[in-house]
């Protein structure tokens, strides 16, 4: 197994998921929310996040996976699972990992705005600093990153280290 430098410790994410968590909390009182995680790279962040929001709330999960294998998004996106649920008139917040391009993201978006939801926000436990290239808005950011690639919770480099409890980056290999 490669080495790999801790960038954002175990208890930095879960301090960071409690404040979102908080924040969600508050802000979709007496709403009707759905969180929708995107898999793979979500499940760790929907896990942890969702202990940390106590209002009522229904959980989905979408899964979307790029065209190709590269490690650079191409901004065409293929719909591998759909939400279960309907979504029209509901509160909609997607949970991703990271937000690279921002292309899986907006594709994403613009998927499920002709559902009409009643909103739909993002939550993001990672950002990749100054590479999006998609407009977004992100009510909910984790962390801004540079532009290396990360590893663990969640986030894998060819299938592997999702299961990391901690962000870190590969060295060598
Ligand atoms: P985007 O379309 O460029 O924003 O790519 C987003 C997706 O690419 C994420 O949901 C991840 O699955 C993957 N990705 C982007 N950067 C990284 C990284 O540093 N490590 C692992 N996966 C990444
Ligand atoms: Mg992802």
């Amino acid at each position: 197994m490669a080495d790999i430098r801790t960038l954002i410790t175990a208890e930095a994410i879960d301090q960071k998921l409690a404040e979102i968590g908080e924040a969600v909390s508050a802000d979709y009182r007496g709403k009707d929310l759905i969180v929708v995680g995107v898999l793979k790279g979500a499940f760790m962040v929907m896990a942890d996040l969702a202990r940390h929001i106590d209002i009522p709330v229904e959980f989905d999960f979408m899964a979307v996976s790029s065209y190709g294998a590269s490690t650079q998004s191409s901004g065409v996106v293929r719909i591998l699972k759909d939400l279960d649920q309907e979504i029209a008139g509901r509160h909609v917040l997607i949970v991703e990992d990271i937000i690279d391009s921002g292309l899986t993201l907006n594709y994403l978006m613009k998927s499920l705005r002709v559902r009409k939801p009643a909103s739909l926000e993002v939550a993001s436990l990672l950002l990749k600093s100054g590479v999006q290239r998609a407009e977004l808005t992100i009510k909910y950011p984790g962390f801004t990153i540079g532009p290396e690639f990360v590893v663990g919770y969640g986030l894998d480099y060819a299938g592997k280290y999702r299961n990391l409890p901690f962000v870190g980056v590969l060295e060598g290999d």
